[in-house]
């Protein structure tokens, strides 16, 4: 993509969706953009970064503008992938009992999509600097254990949860960061709020999604 932009010459901003990844097992909560050092503990957190640093480069190199932003979990309509659309999977195939990745105890930030995308033409529109990042994430956070609460509640079901346990203290897997909430104060400044906080989002991407495969 940037080898296309550069090629193209008139491209005025390029735009890229990073991660929370990028800050690994951050010691601040909520993590501000200028958080450092940045060690990403996973492949996908470090090929981010990579990303990032690339863009920035190229950026500068050959004059355009570029916005960078790291997001919490998006959720919402159509999405397909993802804690909610697998949860829903797999009580869809066994409506009793509900295995999680983990011990259940991760707790992160989840946004709706409808405020991501009011948050990134925000951020397009106020970016000042020639590279400029932006935290995009919800004001609070909530547990895997809830999630499935709130998902077998939506289905209208009454699961036992299981646990795998996990890796590494309860990560639901290798890379898999427990404790994510990232500081939104950069874009609030800027006017952005998001509407819906971590249940509420989750609450209403599970209605829609169920709404979309039944
Ligand atoms: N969803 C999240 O919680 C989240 C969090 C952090 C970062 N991100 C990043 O945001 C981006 C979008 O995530 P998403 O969850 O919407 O993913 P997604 O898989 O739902 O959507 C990706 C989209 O890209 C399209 N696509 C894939 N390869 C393409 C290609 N070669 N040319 C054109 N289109 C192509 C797919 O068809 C799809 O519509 C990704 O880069 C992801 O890493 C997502």
């Amino acid at each position: 993509m940037l080898e296309a932009v550069r090629k193209a010459g008139s491209v005025k901003t390029f735009v890229f969706t990073s991660s929370s990844t990028v800050y690994g097992d951050a010691s601040r909560i909520p993590t501000p953009e200028d958080y450092a050092p940045l060690k990403p503990i996973s492949v996908y957190g470090s090929t981010k970064l990579a990303c990032e640093a690339m863009v920035s480069a190229y950026a500068h190199t050959y004059g355009f503008n570029a916005v960078i932003y790291r997001l919490a979990n998006i959720v919402g309509p159509r999405a397909r992938h993802g804690v909610i659309y697998d949860f829903i999977l797999k009580l869809r195939k066994n409506k009793n009992q509900l295995e999680i990745l983990g011990d259940g105890k991760q707790t992160k930030s989840y946004l709706h999509v409808n405020d991501c995308i009011q948050a990134m033409l925000l951020g397009v529109e106020k970016a000042r600097e020639r590279v400029e990042v932006f935290n995009i994430g919800s004001e609070n956070q909530v547990n895997v254990q809830t999630i499935a609460k709130i998902i077998a509640e939506e289905m209208g079901f009454k699961v036992k949860l299981t646990y795998t346990g996990g890796v590494d203290g309860g990560r639901g897997w290798v890379g898999d960061v427990k404790n994510m909430l990232l500081d939104i104060g950069k874009l609030k400044s800027l006017g952005w709020k998001p509407r819906f906080n971590s249940e509420q989002a989750i609450r209403a991407a599970t209605k829609a999604i169920l709404r979309e495969i039944y």
